[in-house]
């Protein structure tokens, strides 16, 4: 784990007597970060939101921090340019780190389309408490699927910078689960990322 870069030598850390250990045993479950990367469409936002439910209704503690919500409050300044979305990403990694230290688990889904911001979050906590799930849907399918309009328009040239188009996307190369929303349906993939928590030990089977 590293300290974010801009602490000052004048702000000092205060250890508060209620630790993320305990809510961690009050919780019944350990902390993770289940991030969601994938293209514009590909079913990050569904798959973690029919998993959430799932969770809840066991009980467990759980947050969706979702790119499309997030961008109307905490990083509603941002656009996407290059900068604007590591800066996205940076906020949310912290935010998702308070999560974890507040005992939650955090189901983060944002494009996150760059290998660096997505590895910077996973730096920020704990070995094995950042679980990258690739929603790995092909861009020909998201495109047609296109629930929103963005990929007519931004194969119509309304919208720069659009993922897949004229901004990069760098898939993960060894994430901790790979998704087909192609091939699966979403009660399969909630079931995989369900099983891996089990086997992992942080949510109880
Ligand atoms: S990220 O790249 O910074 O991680 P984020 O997940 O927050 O992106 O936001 C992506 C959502 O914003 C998309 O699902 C889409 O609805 C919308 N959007 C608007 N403009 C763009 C664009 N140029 N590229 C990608 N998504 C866009």
């Amino acid at each position: 784990m590293k300290e974010s870069p801009a602490v000052t030598e004048n702000v000092v850390w205060h250890q508060h007597k209620v630790d993320k250990t305990q809510r961690q045993q009050q919780n019944g479950h350990q902390s993770a970060i289940l991030w969601f990367t994938g293209l514009s469409g590909s079913g990050k936002s569904t798959i973690a939101d029919a998993l959430e439910q799932s969770l809840h209704q066991r009980g467990i503690k759980t947050y969706l921090l979702d790119g499309d919500n997030v961008r109307h409050g905490l990083c509603g300044d941002l656009g996407f340019s290059d900068n604007d979305r590591q800066e996205n990403i940076r906020r949310v990694g912290e935010v998702a780190k308070l999560m974890s230290d507040a005992g939650q688990i955090t189901l983060s889904a944002f494009i996150s389309p760059f290998r660096k911001e997505r590895q910077d979050v996973r730096d920020l906590v704990a070995d094995g408490e950042f679980i990258e799930v690739f929603v790995d849907t092909p861009f020909e399918v998201c495109a047609k699927r296109d629930p929103k309009g963005l990929y007519a328009k931004a194969l119509r040239g309304e919208i720069k910078n659009f993922t897949g188009i004229d901004s990069d996307y760098e898939a993960p190369q060894n994430p901790q689960i790979h998704l087909h929303t192609d091939q699966q349906s979403v009660e399969q993939s909630v079931e995989k990322i369900t099983t891996y928590l089990a086997n992992k030990g942080i949510i109880n089977g």
